[in-house]
């Protein structure tokens, strides 16, 4: 048993609101939004540095990928509380604690459906059974870790009399941080704030806990339903970056933080988080897990502090303040300045990054030095955001390179559409020439031809980095492969070149997959 203190995240300031971050776990379960082991590390190492408070890594059970995911973060998460999902079964929780076990600050996250509707068509039992797994499992983990969540799945759709029995008992069994979660996105404001309300009258000892508020956003309505919660009592918010989850998602980790930071006036709570990082994270995880980020999404949206109408860029030009309600340099949108040209050299190039806030080894910073150089030569103009895209793509293409795209040459236009890729696969040159419909089509067939595979494309994306013709195309791909999803993505200002190396890499990413073979997925947490 550890002998971390109790609560771990431990600050009982009555106005701070724990953010636990679930983009691992509860995001990473959008179909298609599947990470790599590097990416969860890189994702959870800069939600550590955001000052996030708890991290879910993930669900070790689910498969040796989850598992091995969240016992790296465990071992590379230096402030957070490392946190791992586990069902009501001693197996889970076991395996939970195994992975976890080498954090600084571990937590065994552990839940059961509690509604009518998973009682009976989920779990097929009765009120009784429900109760005495809760007994057993929240008991089980405490033997294990001083730190443990318990969640009452569909909380919002349980019977309120039933809810409190079950809670009592968790808190009963050493339960440190009870999780009420509206699974479906079916609460509203009003609504969730009764509950927690309603919970801490009812429950004996539930003032001594961390009570914890996990909305989904199927009526649009998670992030006002999890400030609800905290006006009611709630001290935790669990959200991911850029609202990524399941269905509609969950609450969105930027909003809720920005919430509380523009509105202290009525929101009087504040978090630990650095906001200027938020625009950061935000780009790295929609590029990672390959689902962009709605133009005009809160917070982070490209067009989130942009002023097209010419009343509002009046009123701009005289006063930021008439249409801005928060300065965009506090949430980390740098002006996209007009960086170096082809002259720069290292050193302002290594500044650029520092203020970016991109931090890459040596090695890479080398590699990346010249494809910058290659970009200023291709480009006019390279803005912020195309550094960002250069890093990342740098970045991607390091850690998967079985298969690395040497040369394109295309016949494309109204006649016959033909492409022809050399190819560098297991250290060995092949060339592979293919026609097809349209240019895409006739690159990944010809990309076929050298790597055969059974993979289906699910999905290809391009959006254009900056503005302008000659701007970066980022282009994703999504391919399935007997039931596994990987994304690829790549940045180039040739887009048939960054489509075709995000296909390649996606198809590097599904070697490593099937080299793992990890077992079949299992029915996954809402
Ligand atoms: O939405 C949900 O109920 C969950 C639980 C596992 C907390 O994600
Ligand atoms: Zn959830």
């Amino acid at each position: 048993m550890t002998d971390s203190p109790t609560p771990s995240t431990g600050d009982h300031a009555a106005d701070r609101v724990i953010i636990f971050d679930t983009t691992l776990r509860d995001g990473e379960q959008s179909p298609g939004a599947t990470m790599t082991l590097d990416e969860k590390i890189r994702i959870a190492t800069l939600l550590d540095e955001m000052g996030v408070d708890v991290i879910e890594a993930g669900f070790p059970i689910a498969s040796d990928g989850d598992f091995e995911a969240v016992s790296e973060v465990a071992r590379v998460v230096k402030d957070a509380t490392v946190c791992g999902l586990a069902r009501a079964s001693k197996n889970d929780i076991q395996r939970a604690w195994d992975a976890l076990k080498h954090a600084k600050k571990p937590r065994i996250h552990t839940f059961i459906g509690t509604s009518p509707l998973h009682r009976e068509h989920q779990l097929s039992m009765d009120k009784a059974q429900v109760l005495e797994k809760i007994r057993e499992t929240v008991t089980f983990a405490r033997s294990l870790c001083n730190d443990v969540q318990w969640s009452p799945m569909d909380a919002t759709r349980t019977e309120h009399d039933y809810l409190v029995e079950a809670v009592t008992i968790a808190v009963e069994c050493g339960a440190t941080t009870i999780n009420i979660p509206d699974t479906v996105g079916y609460t509203a404001p009003g609504e969730s704030a009764e509950l927690i309300r309603m919970l801490l009258r009812e429950v004996p000892g539930l003032d001594k806990c961390i009570i914890a508020t996990h909305c989904h956003n199927d009526l649009g309505m998670a992030t006002a339903n999890a400030l609800a919660a905290v006006e009611a009592g709630a001290r935790q918010i669990e959200c991911t970056i850029n609202g990524l989850g399941e269905r509609a998602g969950n609450t969105a980790l930027e909003e809720v933080v920005m919430a509380m930071k523009v509105r202290p006036d009525i929101m009087p709570f504040h978090t630990g988080i650095d906001t200027t990082k938020i625009m950061g994270l935000s780009r790295i995880v929609a590029t990672v897990s390959g689902f962009p980020v709605q133009f005009n999404k809160a917070i982070v949206g490209k067009n989130a502090f942009a002023h097209e109408s010419g009343i509002h860029q009046d009123g701009m030009l005289k006063h930021a303040g008439t249409f801005e309600i928060m300065r965009p340099e506090d949430v980390g949108l740098t002006e996209s300045n007009l960086v170096m040209g082809k002259h720069s050299g290292r050193a302002a190039f290594k500044d650029k990054l520092a203020q970016l806030g991109l931090d890459i080894g040596d090695n890479a910073f080398q590699e990346a030095f010249v494809r910058f150089k290659a970009l200023a030569d291709a480009k006019k103009e390279v803005y912020d955001d195309d550094i960002v895209a250069l890093i990342e793509d740098t970045e991607t293409s390091r850690a998967h390179t079985r298969f690395q795209v040497i040369a394109v040459e295309g016949t494309f236009g109204t006649g016959v559409q033909k492409a022809k890729i050399v190819m560098e696969i297991d250290g060995e040159e092949r060339v592979a020439e293919e026609s097809g419909d349209g240019p895409v089509d006739a690159s990944f067939n010809a990309i076929k031809a050298l790597i055969p595979h059974t993979a289906r494309l699910q999905l290809y994306q391009v959006s254009a980095v900056t503005h302008g013709t000659d701007a970066q195309a980022e282009v994703s791909v999504r391919m399935e492969e007997d039931g596994k999803l990987v994304t690829g993505h790549a940045a180039h200002t040739d887009t048939m070149v960054a489509s075709i190396r995000a296909y390649v890499n996606a198809l590097n990413k599904l070697m490593i997959r099937r080299e793992k073979s990890a077992p079949e997925p299992m029915q996954q947490a809402g």
